[in-house]
């Protein structure tokens, strides 16, 4: 018997990049890719991938786990059981939250989701860390000692009662992000126009789930993105913008990136497979769509799509932030509540990659390459952490999932492996699915079944990197060459 030249050989599958598709097999040494080539020696296991498209594992750059909430409520998910469902969807590298609220102290939330992820994550993670209260020494302290830790991505909010940071919180939050070499990124919706909405619908009676996205008027979207993107470029700070759901927020987008700002966005499924009509249901059923923002109308999602192809939109992420149907989650305000007492988000770290492989691959829209880009390449790249992950190449972690490209799947409530017991995508049949997922060279999914310990995932720490740098294009107002004198940063 030769001896064996790798750990793992995935052999004769189809490989997909951002870039290539090709036959070959992968040699995997120490958890790491070691070769990539035709009829490679043999491995101690060998995965038979004839037929199958070897893809790189999936980054999902947004995901609630085990948050708390600014109501109190803890989302369905532990750090165990929603990155179970994360790699049962082919997803390996997940960037959570980190959430402060107010009157909390940054370097404890941080630690103690760590600690939450450490005892329970079965794929590799990273944290966003949220930012509520921009106190001196949060920024001037807690923020500079977290990044050096590798925590180097701020996430606020423009909108939510006890979220939003107010533009001076915000100015303050971009500065803090810019002299700490971190990226923003940012809810952002006008939240004047919102509550006023909110109130009026309510006091009027038009109080079910589908109020809400009445409630979220979709010029809200627009005018939070300029603001930003001015406050931004005043500071000169790159931002990435969360979950864009309308056409002319992509415009905005656009605008800003033609304009040569660094202004990064995403997108999550809910805004290209769902729309308004969606929440249209008797009773509160509706709940179970109840996300901010609210999916909008068919051209919003063909002008994201077409923003996704034209790369203004870089990066699909989940936004998983899953809530039961029942008192500890959509209900908690009791079994009759108007939309506003119904806690906002989805569950989707799943079914992300499923339903964008049907979208994309198997009905062709966009094609492979850039499916992977959207899902691992992007958000590796302006999360810092490529070359280690989000591809396929020698020296990458070996995260890879073998896709069985002709299975057909019907999704239905109670299949899916977090713990909010509906999909909201119930009832769709996909053509595509992730079948064997390796993490680190470990075959973490296989044959339907998990084989990975809580606690296996690893924390990937991070510095800012290239997408934080800023551009140098100092404002006149901010640069003391221009403002007679006055250093601001
Ligand atoms: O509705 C959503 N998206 N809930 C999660 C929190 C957020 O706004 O991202
Ligand atoms: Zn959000
Ligand atoms: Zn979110």
């Amino acid at each position: 018997m030769p001896q064996a030249a790798f750990d793992c050989v995935i052999r004769a599958g189809r490989v997909g990049t951002a870039v290539d598709e090709f036959d070959a097999d992968i040699g995997i040494k120490d958890g790491v890719i070691a070769a990539i080539g035709r009829n490679l020696g043999p491995g101690a296991t060998e995965i038979d991938a004839k037929g199958k498209l070897v893809l790189p594992g999936g980054i999902d750059a947004h995901a609630h786990i085990e948050q708390l909430s600014a109501a109190g409520i803890v989302n369905a998910d532990t750090f165990e059981s929603a990155t179970t469902s994360a790699a049962f969807g082919g997803t390996t590298t997940v960037i959570c939250f980190a959430a402060q609220h107010r009157g909390m102290n940054l370097m404890t939330v941080v630690g103690d989701y760590m600690a939450l992820a450490k005892k329970g994550a079965v794929i590799d993670y990273t944290f966003h860390m949220i930012l509520t209260d921009p106190t001196k020494i949060t920024l001037q302290e807690h923020v500079p000692a977290l990044v050096a830790q590798g925590h180097s991505t701020l996430k606020v909010f423009m909108t939510y009662d006890l979220l939003n940071v107010g533009d001076e919180g915000l100015l303050d939050i971009l500065l803090a992000a810019r002299q700490n070499k971190a990226l923003v990124c940012v809810h952002a919706e006008n939240h004047g126009m919102i509550s006023w909405m909110g109130k009026k619908l309510v006091e009027k009676g038009y109080t079910a789930p589908k109020y809400h996205t009445v409630s979220h008027p979709r010029g809200c979207e627009a005018e939070a993105f300029t603001r930003l993107i001015a406050f931004a470029e005043f500071i000169d700070q790159p931002i990435m913008i969360f979950h864009v759901s309308t056409a002319e927020g992509v415009k905005v987008i656009r605008d800003a990136r033609g304009r040569g700002l660094k202004v990064f966005a995403e997108t999550c499924p809910q805004y290209l497979f769902m729309t308004a009509k969606d929440l249209d249901r008797p009773g509160v059923e509706g709940a179970k769509w109840m996300c901010s923002p609210p999916p909008r109308a068919e051209s919003d999602q063909e002008a994201i799509w077409q923003g996704l192809a034209l790369g203004d939109l870089q990066v699909v992420s989940s936004d998983h932030a899953p809530y039961a149907f029942d008192a500890t989650g959509k209900l908690s305000a009791g079994p009759n509540p108007n939309f506003k007492q119904i806690a906002n988000g989805l569950p989707g770290i799943e079914a992300r990659l499923p339903l964008l492989f049907d979208a994309m691959v198997s009905r062709g829209r966009l094609g492979l390459a850039k499916f992977v880009e959207l899902t691992a390449t992007a958000p590796a790249k302006i999360y810092n952490l490529h070359p280690r992950k989000g591809s396929i190449a020698i020296g990458a972690d070996a995260d890879l999932v073998i896709w069985d490209p002709k299975r057909k799947v019907t999704l239905a409530d109670g299949m899916l492996h977090d713990r909010t017991g509906y999909t909201p995508y119930a009832g769709r049949t996909i053509t595509g699915w992730p079948e064997t997922v390796l993490r680190r060279g470990e075959a973490i999914v296989r044959s339907g079944k998990l084989a990975a310990k809580p606690g296996s995932g690893g924390f990937l720490p991070r510095a800012g990197g290239a997408a934080a740098a800023p551009l140098g294009r100092l404002t006149a107002d901010m640069d003391p060459a221009r403002n007679f004198g006055a250093r601001l940063y």
